[in-house]
Formats: structure tokens, C-alpha cells, sequence
């Protein structure tokens, strides 16, 4: 094995023709450490979004910066160092790095022949000694290292409307860790910035109990009703811009690894493949899609495979055109050059390796799935306002499944109520979230897993929440659906089809150990993945944990507003104690069904409540909060998982202290590693505050 190889299995050549691939330099570590030779005055201002780092591996991690000219339009040179402390008396890799205006100054510099599980200082200084921040990474254990391993995993940040005081909590809480229990990365599952911005002029009423805030200005823009949104290039690296000002976040990103995957509002809140429905049509949007892509690419360092030129100076974005989109098989891949070109501009499905014990399998959702058949004009007069806008499950099930329906015997009608209604699916594929090839790969990937725990980055959730609605009583009306009515239907919940054939996977490969952590949903929610729930079997096979909003606005934050006591069915939803706090019940039906709730209404007596528990609504759920924001830290070991959610107060306002604010309750949950065939399980616990009342 020569010196290169010692650490990460690669050589200096490997490692370059890696970076190049990715759009990056390479800073190579082969020789002894040394001081630092260079002057260096940090000068944050010449560095306004700060540093980052992503992606490591047991050699490696790419390292970020952007550095825009002070005058004129000449790239600053910069060095980047990589030292083993953060006086940088030991320097172990030093590389040039030159930020162009085609990159929007950003660079990425593949740090490699790094030491597995170390940590790491780096800084970038131009040819004047004026310095970046100075950052700190960390390499992953080595694959052969059956160490725990620690992270974070988080979603949903909107600053239009809030503040990160859920980063300012995790680095308090990260530094009061020994070392070895502290976070070696934090994973982003999407919604990094909302792409859909309100001026503060725009909307001077507040949005919910939330004020605007300045954020984002588009250089181009297009206004939509009183909200603006991207249209090119330069409008999507303002929202990086804008976002990563925030000193919390910019915070975040110097002290950890980040690994980001993207959601839909990197890109567009109603898109999917290169398309998007801004108001009520399906309309083409590669060119969006491709400026969306790029400029994630420039502000995101990740070990992703761009297209076109290697050359890690450039982004050879493909040109594409808005493409028509008549010719449109609305339930499959569109097969448009344009529509192709756009969505293979950037593969960021991925995998990563932290030792023995954790493999991260990260999907990208938004990118490959099919048209949302909710959306469809088939389905207008299947509303539901009177039942709180729910869909019954069987309607769901019949839709998503479209021709695969009951093995392949699909209806040809849908009951609703006591009408019926064509079933326009009956014919048509399966919906599918990952797409033909991303699913090949990501099921290849689980089956070839030898870590204890798979861990999915999964931006989406797939936890159903739904309510006995046949449990309602007469006075309600009739509920127009067979038992169950269904919350989430636009992510994994309403795409059960493709669901279920990942779970049989799992079930009959004997795979074990899969844990699903997801974001998008503004709520928390912890349990057990089953392909199919009561009245049907219910056999868990995963574990998922739905992490919350970093800040986005949740359910309970919306119901407190828009619910009100001439509701009939509010007591579901929210309650209203004279002269005390509301209380959230809807985290409680979802838990223990209608009854519980209308009891626990009338009576105000939780036992008599829990008397009326319907244990077959979620048998697969340990836990529900749709009023949390937050983070999640997961600790994976060799012989067991333990994810802890912290929750945190409403991030209307910016903490003013240096915790970040309270904490109102940690939940801590723990599975041990299952054999095949066996059901894992899940205990919890609370190890700080009050989780609310009454789940
Ligand atoms: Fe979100």
C-alpha cells in the first residue's frame, strides 16, 4: 500500500479525477503537518456567505467559500488550508483555489488523504492575507470502525417568516458534548430556503401569527397574486445569498458537514421533474429547473456528478427550453429532450458510509416523481369540506395504485358517498416518487448493505396520519368514504403503491436495520413502517422519524388561526379551554381515533378519553406533534438507534441568547438492531420538558 492509500483506499490521482468530476480543486494531505506560513486576518465581509462543508467520506470533504471581487470583476486567488487544530500549527494540506464569475464566486475544494474520524480546520485567504472565517469539518470513521456515529438531521427553514434558533441550539448543545458524542454532520433534508418570497411591503398582515421579514430580492422575479417567485439564475443564487446572511445558519455551516438534499422549494413549491404549477396549469419550467439545479450546485458542496465539462471552474448548464407540454403522459417520466435535459443536469441521489454501522442512502424526490393524481380534474366532487378536507384511504389507494390495484384488478368505478365515479386511473401506471432508474439503485443499494443501520435521507415522510372517520358519530353526517380519512397525501403517505413494493423489498430480502429520517412535513412524528395498516395486516419492517421545521410554520401554528369553535368537528383539530392554552388535539386523534377526542371534548377527563382509544387508527405510530419546530439528533451504534427531537418555541422572533432560546421538551426514542423476520420495536422516553397535551 503506498503512502497516498494509507488512509481512504484512494491514491492522489484518484482523488483528483474525483474533484474534477464534482466540480471541484483538490487539497491533497501527504505530507507531515506544518505551520501555517500565510498571513491571515479574517475579513468576514469579503467572505459574506461564510464557509461549508459537505459530503465527507473517511479521506475526504469538499470545502466551500465564496468570495466575490471588492472592485472590478478579477477572481481573488485564494489558498485554502486544512489543518489538525484551529491555530493552524498543523497544517496537513494546502490548495489554490479561484472563485469565477461563472461559479457566482462560490469554489469547492475536495480536501483528501484526510485521517477517518478526525476533525479538521480550514480557511481560505486571498493573495492579500485577508482571511475567511475559520470553519471545522470532520471525516467519517473508517469502514472497518464500528464507532456510534452522531448527526443531525433537519428540514424547512423559512426565514421569510422566522429565524434559526434551532442551529444556535444545536451548536450550544453540540459544545457542551464530549467529543465523541458530539455530531459528525449534520443532514439537510430540504426546503433549505422557501422560493416563494413575500416583500415585507407586499403583505403587511401577518401570515399567521408570523411578521415578513427582508430576505430575498429577486434581480428578475415574477409576481404571483402578492408573492414573487424565481425565474432564472440570478433570482435563485439571491435566495442562497439572502438565506445564507443569517449568522445562525452561517454558523451551522462553519462547524459541521452538511449533506443537503433538495426538496421542492430549492426549485419550485408545486414542481416536479422540470415542470411546475405556479397557478393552476401544469406548465414547463426546465429553464427554471436548470437555473434551480445550478445554482444549488454552486451553493452546495456535494459529491454529485455534474453534467457536461469536468473542469471544476465551470457549470456547463444544458440549454434547454420551456418545453411544451401538451404531448404530456401526465403519470410517468416525461420523455421531452427538454424535460430529460433538465432533470440529468445533476444526479444528487447518493450514498454515503460512516463505518460499520451506517450506510446513507439520500433519494431525490421531486426530481423523477409522477404528476400528483389529487391534482387531477377526475377527482372534483370527491371533496370532503365537511370532514375536514380528508380523503378516504380506499380512494387514495385505488388513484395511486391506478392499473397495479388490487393486483391488477382495478375497479371501474369509486364510491363516494352514494355516488359513483369513473375511476380514470384504472389504466395508468403506479404512481412513483423515485422514478424507474433512482429506484433500481436505491433498492440495489439497501440489498448490498452491510452497515447496521440504512439510513434513508428521505425528504419526504411516509408515516400515514389518518382518523376513523366511521367512528363519527350520526350528528357529523356521513362520512362519504369507507373507514379512514387521510392526512399527507402528497408524499410517501399517498404514494402507498410504491411504498409498499420498497417495503416488501426490505421484508423479503431480510433487510434490517432501515431507518427512514424525513422532513417537509412542519410536524414530528416517530413510529414503525408497515405496508398496509388496519383493518388490513400490519407488519412493520422500518423505522421512520418525520423531523420537524427548523422554522417553517406547522399545523397547530395554522390551526390556531384558522380553526374555530363553529367548526363541528374543531375538537378534533384544537380545543379551546376557557382561560387556558388551546391544546392540539389533533396530534391526540390521530393517536387514539375521533372518539377519544369528542370525549375527551365533552368531559375533559384524559382517562375516560383514552377509554375510547381506537387502537387500530396507529398502531405504527409512537409519537405526533404537528406544533414542534426544531432538530434531530439520531445516534447509530452497533447494536441500537436512539433519535432525540428537540423541540423548541415558535422562532417568530430571533433568540437573543446564546443557547438559542428554551427548549420546551426532548423525546427520546430507541430501537434495538431486529434479525430478519423479526419486528423492531420502539421505547421512548422524555428526558427534558413537557411534551404537549395531550399525545
Ligand atoms: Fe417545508
Amino acid at each position: 500500500m503506498t503512502a497516498d492509500k494509507k488512509f481512504s483506499g484512494f491514491n492522489r490521482r484518484e482523488f483528483a479525477a474525483a474533484a474534477a468530476a464534482m466540480g471541484a480543486s483538490l487539497a491533497f494531505s501527504a505530507r507531515a503537518a506544518h505551520a501555517s506560513k500565510r498571513a491571515w486576518k479574517e475579513r468576514r465581509d469579503l467572505y459574506p456567505q461564510g464557509v461549508a462543508s459537505g459530503d465527507p467520506d473517511s479521506g475526504s470533504v469538499i470545502l466551500w467559500t465564496r468570495c466575490p471581487p471588492a472592485t472590478g470583476n478579477t477572481a481573488p486567488k485564494l489558498t485554502v488550508e486544512v489543518a489538525e487544530d484551529d491555530a493552524f500549527r498543523k497544517v496537513v494540506a494546502t490548495a489554490a483555489a479561484l472563485p469565477l464569475a461563472d461559479n457566482d464566486w462560490t469554489v469547492r475544494v475536495l480536501a483528501a488523504g484526510l485521517k477517518p474520524a478526525t476533525t479538521y480546520w480550514y480557511r481560505f485567504t486571498d493573495a492579500h492575507g485577508m482571511g475567511s472565517r475559520i470553519g471545522r469539518t470532520r471525516t467519517a470513521p473508517a469502514d472497518d470502525d464500528s464507532r456510534p456515529v452522531n448527526f443531525a438531521f433537519v428540514s424547512c427553514q423559512d426565514q421569510n417568516t422566522g429565524y434559526n434558533n434551532a442551529y444556535r441550539r444545536m451548536l450550544y448543545d453540540d459544545r457542551n458534548k464530549p467529543e465523541a458524542e458530539q455530531l459528525g454532520f449534520v443532514l439537510h433534508l430540504g426546503d433549505f430556503f422557501y422560493e416563494l418570497v413575500w416583500y415585507p411591503e407586499d403583505r403587511t398582515k401577518p401570515y399567521y401569527n408570523r411578521k415578513i421579514r427582508d430576505v430575498v430580492r429577486y434581480p428578475t422575479g415574477q409576481k404571483i397574486a402578492d408573492y414573487h417567485i424565481p425565474v432564472d439564475l440570478a433570482d435563485y443564487r439571491a435566495a442562497y445569498k439572502g438565506y445564507l446572511a443569517d449568522p445562525d445558519l452561517a454558523d451551522a455551516r462553519a462547524n459541521w458537514p452538511f449533506i443537503c438534499m433538495w426538496d421542492n422549494h430549492e426549485f419550485s413549491w408545486r414542481g416536479f421533474q422540470g415542470l411546475t404549477i405556479d397557478t393552476k396549469d401544469i406548465v414547463g419550467a426546465q429553464t427554471r429547473k436548470v437555473a434551480a439545479t445550478q445554482a444549488w450546485f454552486e451553493y452546495q458542496p456535494a459529491r454529485v456528478a455534474k453534467a457536461g465539462d469536468p473542469d471544476w471552474n465551470r457549470y456547463d448548464a444544458p440549454k434547454v427550453a420551456d418545453a411544451d407540454i401538451k404531448a404530456f403522459d401526465v403519470y410517468s417520466l416525461v420523455q421531452e429532450p427538454n424535460n430529460l435535459a433538465a432533470i440529468n443536469a445533476l444526479r444528487t441521489y447518493r450514498h454515503l458510509k460512516w463505518g460499520k454501522n451506517v450506510d446513507l442512502l439520500l433519494t431525490d424526490n421531486r426530481s423523477f416523481r409522477s404528476y400528483f393524481v389529487l391534482n387531477d380534474d377526475g377527482t372534483n366532487g370527491m371533496e370532503t369540506p365537511k370532514f375536514l378536507d380528508l380523503v378516504p384511504q380506499e380512494i387514495v389507494e385505488i388513484l395511486d395504485a391506478g392499473k397495479a390495484y388490487g393486483g391488477g384488478h382495478p375497479p371501474d368505478t369509486i364510491a363516494f358517498g352514494d355516488k359513483q365515479f369513473p375511476n380514470f386511473r384504472k389504466d395508468k401506471d403506479p404512481q412513483s416518487i423515485l422514478g424507474k432508474e433512482q429506484k433500481a439503485w436505491f433498492l440495489e443499494q439497501l440489498r448490498a448493505s452491510k452497515a447496521t443501520w440504512k439510513i434513508w435521507g428521505n425528504s419526504q415522510g411516509s408515516l400515514n396520519a389518518r382518523l376513523d372517520m366511521k367512528n363519527l358519530p350520526a350528528e357529523f353526517g356521513t362520512w362519504p368514504g369507507k373507514d379512514y380519512g387521510m392526512f399527507w397525501l402528497d408524499d410517501w403517505a399517498g404514494f402507498r403503491h410504491e411504498q409498499g413494493e420498497i417495503l416488501d423489498f426490505v421484508k423479503d430480502n431480510g433487510i434490517t436495520g432501515l431507518t427512514s429520517v424525513c422532513g417537509d412535513r412542519h410536524a414530528s412524528l416517530a413510529g414503525l413502517l408497515s405496508k398496509s395498516l388496519p383493518p388490513q395486516a400490519y407488519e412493520p419492517v422500518a423505522l421512520e422519524f418525520v423531523g420537524t421545521s427548523i422554522s417553517s410554520p406547522g399545523t397547530v401554528e395554522v390551526y390556531e388561526v384558522i380553526v374555530h369553535d363553529k367548526e363541528p368537528l374543531h375538537a378534533l383539530l384544537m380545543r379551546r379551554p376557557p382561560g387556558a392554552p388551546s391544546e392540539p388535539m389533533v396530534n391526540f386523534s390521530i393517536l387514539h381515533g375521533v372518539k377519544a377526542s369528542l370525549t375527551y371534548d365533552k368531559t375533559g377527563d384524559l382517562k375516560q378519553a383514552l377509554a375510547q382509544s381506537n387502537p387500530e387508527v396507529a398502531p405504527h405510530l409512537a409519537f405526533v406533534d404537528l406544533g414542534a419546530h426544531g432538530y434531530s439528533a439520531v445516534r447509530a451504534s452497533a447494536d441500537r438507534l436512539e433519535t432525540t427531537f428537540v423541540s423548541i418555541p415558535n422562532p417568530a422572533e430571533r433568540s437573543t441568547t446564546d443557547d438559542g432560546g428554551p427548549v420546551t421538551y426532548r423525546i427520546r426514542f430507541r430501537a434495538n438492531i431486529w434479525q430478519p423476520g423479526e419486528t423492531p420495536k420502539l421505547e421512548q422516553e422524555v428526558v427534558e420538558g413537557v411534551v404537549p397535551f395531550p399525545v
